[in-house]
């Protein structure tokens, strides 16, 4: 199956305050020149903040980890995953249409999104809540035909069933993950055959249904309010950050239950404004390009250059100082630190590369 970038791509990417302490945070679980092992659950964290991954949003993960972008797209575009177009704001059906669940009926569930959802895979439905997409074997063949919605499976789908789920998701309900024929698991279709002993201690739900009840996330995007994850290694990097965690009892002023979106954002410390030096037109040789720096655009290269910057030796010796002087007036308050401008800057003149300049030469 083709899987290709959107046709429409949005001008810049940047994770939220919250979600880039949090990929930074993923980033220190691995060795120095391993970085790149972060690639999958920062791609993921972009797409869960986004809806789907742009070719921006690779590319930003990409320069996080010191990576090619080619080697990013590679994975983004490999697993299913990754969305590289946008989808319903309510739920993404992914049908498993390999040989089993094709035995099955899955082409009869194609039908049914079809005529509910939309007539071609990864199309948005009319309303916006919905998009489909037939995808290669999803591990769950003994419970054919199944398909996965948001996080979870539903297994034993019949076409009637699975017009259902959708309504329901439609009119704001999660209806309850996995086997949706009454099965419990993947015991024998036609009942137990063996260790029927067991069938009375059975709990209301199998282990997977059970926790995907318990959790009800089952098509709920990440959005900061999530439990704190687990993550001890976090707090020696946080310290040498200065960013608190929800982890240990040495963040004394985040409450128990304080959201791990609020537990982790940087430390706001307010920087005296001071303003940079600025030149009133380009040194002779002209002006450089200052959109190979990642995250600046044509708009935002005319406002730098309105306020005096033309070069990259004018951005790469920045002080913080300077750099919230140049915040508050960009009006993209926190976008120089999170896209690594001063390095990026320092790099271009020195005569290095950056991801986007890189791009730029092989187009
Ligand atoms: S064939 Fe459908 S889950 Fe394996």
């Amino acid at each position: 199956m083709l899987r290709r970038l959107h046709l429409e791509q949005p001008e810049s990417f940047a994770f939220t305050p919250e979600n880039r302490a949090w990929a930074e945070a993923q980033i220190t679980k691995y060795p120095e020149g391993r970085q790149a092992s972060a690639v999958i659950p920062l791609l993921w964290r972009a797409q869960e903040q986004e809806g789907w991954l742009s070719k921006p949003a690779i590319e930003h993960v990409a320069d996080m980890l010191g990576m090619d972008y080619i080697r990013a797209l590679e994975v983004a575009s490999f697993y299913f995953m990754f969305q590289l177009q946008p989808v319903g704001s309510v739920a993404h059906f992914q049908v498993c249409g390999t040989t089993p669940c094709m035995l099955c009926g899955s082409e009869a569930l194609v039908e049914v999104l079809q005529e509910k959802v939309a007539a071609n895979p990864h199309e948005v439905s009319e309303d916006g809540k919905f998009s489909w997409e037939e995808v290669e074997c999803l591990g769950a063949c003994a419970n054919a035909p199944m398909a996965q919605i948001g996080k979870d499976y539903y297994e034993d789908l019949s076409p009637e069933r699975l017009s259902e789920i959708i309504d329901a998701l439609g009119a704001g309900e999660v209806p309850v993950p996995g086997p949706q024929s009454g099965r419990y698991a993947s015991e024998p279709a036609s009942g137990l055959t063996s260790l029927s002993a067991f069938e009375s201690g059975r709990t209301q739900y199998n282990a997977s249904v059970a926790r995907a009840v318990e959790l009800g996330e089952t098509v709920k995007r990440i959005d900061g309010s999530e439990e704190p994850l687990r993550t001890p290694w976090l707090d020696a990097w946080a310290r040498g950050k200065g960013v608190k965690t929800a982890n240990t009892s040495e963040a004394p002023k985040a409450p128990a239950s304080k959201p791990r979106a609020e537990a982790v954002a940087p430390a706001e410390t307010a920087v005296a404004e001071k303003a940079p030096e600025t030149l009133s037109a380009p040194r002779a040789g002209g002006a450089d390009d200052l959109k190979k720096i990642g995250g600046v655009g044509p708009k935002l290269e005319g406002l730098l250059n309105e306020m005096g910057f033309w070069h990259f030796d004018q951005i790469a010796k920045w002080t913080e100082a300077e750099v919230a002087w140049v915040d508050a007036r960009l009006k993209f308050k926190g976008r120089i630190a999170r896209d690594n401008w001063i390095e990026q800057a320092r790099r271009l003149a020195d005569g290095g590369e950056t991801g986007v300049s890189r791009d730029k030469k092989e187009e």
